[in-house]
């Protein structure tokens, strides 16, 4: 192997990540379809047509295949398949059937999410995740999309980013896991432990899934001195999360930046540090930091990283970028622990939940004719995905 080379395991799983509501275009059903157009919404634009997934998934998938890729991740959406309480359709079961399908025939292993942010109206409007007994009814959930993963579902993420989720709907509005990233609330991060188990329990009706969730790492890094206000600040936000994932059949983790913390909390990138269109600085060794975390807190559940990526519109940035973190998850894997995919977020320029400004794409999608067109990143993550080996350009970092 060359010096300036990194080799990855064959079947490695590498492949792209979306989200219904983010892609799907026209989830008016769900929570976030009625925020986006309430009178004095925060939100920049709505989602709309987003990117037209919802009939577009067959070239998304294909597009997928052909770059190079063996894996894809994206979510189903309850608010289409229960669209009021107890009434679950069969039309939108059988369109996720065909994404499956669509998925195997292409050779792509589809990994897909229960719930990615968005919920049903009737759900929200009766305390979302607040409600007592919101873990049945992600239980029932789960049980109606059992037809859809049983069609050869291998990985099965139950609840996106729940440590998201926990912090309450107005700073979901906000910028996604920022700097100053608001406390979870401790109730509902029980709930969402407990609708988590109750969906893995129900998962494990189907033989040879693997379920587990996908916490969104932040890579604390306190200050010398600062440490245990780091620990305080950073294990209701991060560390419970994680440690709830012992005895899961795998951990997700989903890293974009650090965060540094000082005598006084998380403080802002500095002045000269590289930001991204989310404002969060350019740090593509997060993602190593957070499968050491998830690995240590899990007790060694294998790691896939779900999503790790960039909002740019300089691709060059995203190849560097990129290039950088799976360095970093490679010198994981070589300290011995078991990381078995990376799936960059995000497959298309999609809805950034308030604004389709920061892109964070392989692919771009133009938002009049939803025309795909694959940057050079997703040559090049494609053709790495396909060799298995990372070339190292000491002109990038
Ligand atoms: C979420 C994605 C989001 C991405 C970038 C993650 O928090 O799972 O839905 O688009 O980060 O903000």
């Amino acid at each position: 192997m060359p010096a300036n080379e990194l080799t990855f395991p064959a079947g490695f799983l590498w492949g792209a990540a979306t989200s219904a509501h983010q892609t799907e275009g026209n989830n008016v059903n769900s929570d976030w379809w009625a925020r986006e157009h309430a009178p004095g919404t925060s939100t920049q634009e709505p989602s709309g047509d987003a990117c037209d997934s919802y009939h577009r998934y067959g070239e998304d998938i294909a597009l997928l295949a052909d770059l190079g890729f063996n894996t894809y991740r994206f979510s189903l959406e309850w608010a289409r398949i229960e669209p009021e309480q107890g009434f679950v359709s069969r039309a939108a079961l059988d369109h996720y059937r065909r994404m499956v399908t669509a998925c195997h025939e292409a050779g792509l292993t589809p990994m897909v999410t229960l719930h990615h942010f968005t919920v049903p109206r009737w759900f929200a409007r009766r305390g979302g995740w607040q409600a007592s007994d919101a873990p049945d009814l992600f239980a029932r959930f789960t049980e109606a999309v059992l037809p859809v993963l049983a069609d050869g579902v291998e990985w099965v993420c139950t609840i996106n980013e729940p440590n998201i989720v926990a912090r309450g709907v107005d700073e979901a509005n906000e910028n996604l896991p920022n700097q100053v990233y608001a406390l979870p609330d401790p109730g509902v991060s029980q709930t969402l432990v407990l609708a988590h188990r109750k969906s893995r329990t129900v998962l494990s009706a189907l033989t040879g899934v693997k379920s587990g969730w996908t916490i969104a790492t932040q890579a604390f890094q306190p200050e010398p001195g600062s440490e245990q206000i780091a620990h305080i600040y950073g294990y209701p936000r991060e560390d419970f999360f994680l440690e709830a994932a012992r005895g899961d059949d795998f951990i997700g983790v989903q890293a974009y930046t650090r965060t540094v913390i000082g005598p006084d909390g998380p403080k802002p990138p500095g002045e000269d540090a590289e930001k991204t269109l989310k404002g969060w600085e350019y740090y593509p060794p997060a993602v190593g930091q957070g499968i050491r975390n998830a690995w240590n807190l899990t007790g060694g559940v294998s790691v896939i990283v779900t999503e790790n990526g960039i909002a740019t519109s300089d691709d060059s940035r995203r190849v560097a970028y990129t290039t950088g973190a799976l360095t970093a998850v490679h010198e994981a894997m070589t300290d011995g622990i078991d990381v078995r995919g990376y799936l960059h977020w995000s497959a298309l320029d999609n809805y950034e939940w308030g604004s389709f400004r920061p892109t964070f794409g392989l692919i771009a999608v133009d938002r009049q004719t939803f025309a795909r067109t694959p940057k050079t990143s997703a040559h090049w993550l494609g053709q790495v995905a396909k060799s298995g080996r990372l070339t190292l350009d000491a002109s990038r970092q």
